[in-house]
């Protein structure tokens, strides 16, 4: 019998090595519907792929077809309808087993995204593991969703908020990690990419070391999930996290992957429909995970639409993504960083995904507006990171951010852009 192992190494082998240039990128964009349209009277170059991606036909009309052939509420009914949903459901989450290469379909539970399934921990493992005087450490890196929940709960149990510091080039220090993690440290949360600076952590690393010490990790995979494959058994996370939205699925879906050991020890999350076994007003108990920890009508059309873009991925080949934009990325680092005043941020040797820069006389709003009338989508602000800017001792950056689709020659309209801003702003 095939393993999902097996498969997954399988596929790899099938794939390996992939080279920038195994994708068909113009039979790519063509199932991109938004791609073709027209932005202030230009080709849309949308170089926003971190904020969220675009969507394939595949996930528009896998949504479509269950709301025009399919709907119904799941896990309820007897009629037709409802089982086609449940199947188009259960279905989903195989789905997103196989992407992370689960151990089991029930440790893959649908949220709403990244930061529900970080506050999810926070709130469930976290209340339950963390006492006064505990440590949760986490890295000067995180997006504010992998922060803010951990200071709640600090806040509300008197334990202490632990930062493991970063260098210059946006890379974590690994000595700082080992120095900071100890008796006190209740659970590891990092994460795999960060959205600010583009840098690729060790977290297979990180998450032996943890394990050294006896403590969990949490990865937020929100960056990782669309640009290369993510093995949460290799990897031997506790929990892993990303959102369904920029991995060209729909927004309002995301997973929280936990250890099963994890979960069923986890108290609930939500209280409510179908996360019970029994209920009278003494005494609730509670079904196994997933369920447990989905309370209510799930988004029932996000997890099929979910499952579409995942296997829109896994046909083109998540390796081949991978070459592909670690070719956009080498390209659009020299570029950028070749013109004058642009200082480039997170500059670590592994990087996927995203450019920040700064420009010495264009501040980064308005540089997206003047990008913005050339058809050009990209970031500009903290990035939900305020930390990595201060860290940086800057306000803000721009940031371009990289999909599947995207091209060299978006890439040189990208450059073009910044260089139309420095004339109308520089001295
Ligand atoms: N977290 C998303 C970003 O980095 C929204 O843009």
């Amino acid at each position: 019998m095939t393993t999902l192992t097996d498969r997954r190494h399988t596929d790899t082998q099938a794939l390996a090595p992939a080279q920038a240039g195994d994708l068909d990128i113009a039979a790519t964009r063509a199932e991109f519907p938004i791609l073709s349209r027209q932005v202030n009277g230009r080709r849309l170059v949308y170089l926003d792929n971190a904020a969220t991606s675009q969507k394939p036909r595949a996930v528009i009309r896998g949504i479509s077809r269950y709301y025009e052939q399919e709907n119904a509420n799941i896990h309820r009914g007897v009629h037709l309808l409802s089982v086609e949903a449940t199947e188009a459901h259960d279905a989903a989450r195989r789905t997103v087993q196989r992407f992370v290469n689960a151990a089991r379909e029930s440790e893959i539970v649908f949220v709403r995204g990244a930061t529900e399934a970080i506050n999810l921990v926070a709130q469930t493992f976290g209340r339950a593991q963390v006492a006064e005087g505990d440590e949760v450490l986490i890295t000067a890196m995180e997006h504010h969703s992998n922060i803010v929940p951990w200071q709640m709960l600090c806040e509300e149990k008197r334990a202490r908020l632990r930062v493991v510091p970063i260098d210059d080039q946006g890379e974590l220090l690994l000595d700082e990690f080992e120095k900071l993690i100890g008796p006190r440290t209740r659970l590891v949360a990092v994460t795999h990419v960060s959205n600010a600076l583009g840098t690729v952590n060790p977290v297979r690393e990180i998450i032996a070391i943890a394990h050294g010490h006896g403590v969990p990790v949490l990865v937020d995979g929100a960056q990782a999930a669309p640009h290369f494959a993510v093995d949460v058994q290799d990897l031997n996370c506790d929990f892993y996290a990303f959102s369904g939205h920029k991995v060209y699925g729909p927004t309002g879906i995301g997973v929280l992957y936990g250890k099963y050991t994890f979960l069923d020890a986890m108290p609930p999350y939500q209280g409510g429909g179908d996360m019970i076994s029994s209920v009278t007003f003494e005494k609730t108990t509670y079904k196994k995970p997933p369920s447990k920890f989905e309370a209510g009508t799930p988004d029932i059309a996000g997890a099929i639409g979910l499952g579409a873009a995942l296997d829109y991925v896994t046909g083109l080949g998540i390796d081949r993504v991978a070459a592909h934009e670690h070719d956009l990325l080498e390209y659009a680092t020299e570029r950028v960083g070749a013109i004058p005043g642009v200082r480039l941020i997170g500059t670590a040797a592994q990087r996927a995904g995203v450019l920040s820069f700064i420009h010495k006389d264009v501040h980064p709003h308005d540089l997206g507006t003047i990008l913005d009338g050339e058809g050009i989508a990209i970031r500009a602000g903290h990035h939900c990171a305020q930390p990595v800017m201060e860290r940086f001792c800057i306000p803000a950056t721009t940031r371009a951010s990289f999909a599947l689709y995207n091209t060299r020659d978006e890439i040189d309209a990208l450059v073009e852009g910044i260089k139309k801003a420095q004339k109308v702003f520089g001295q």
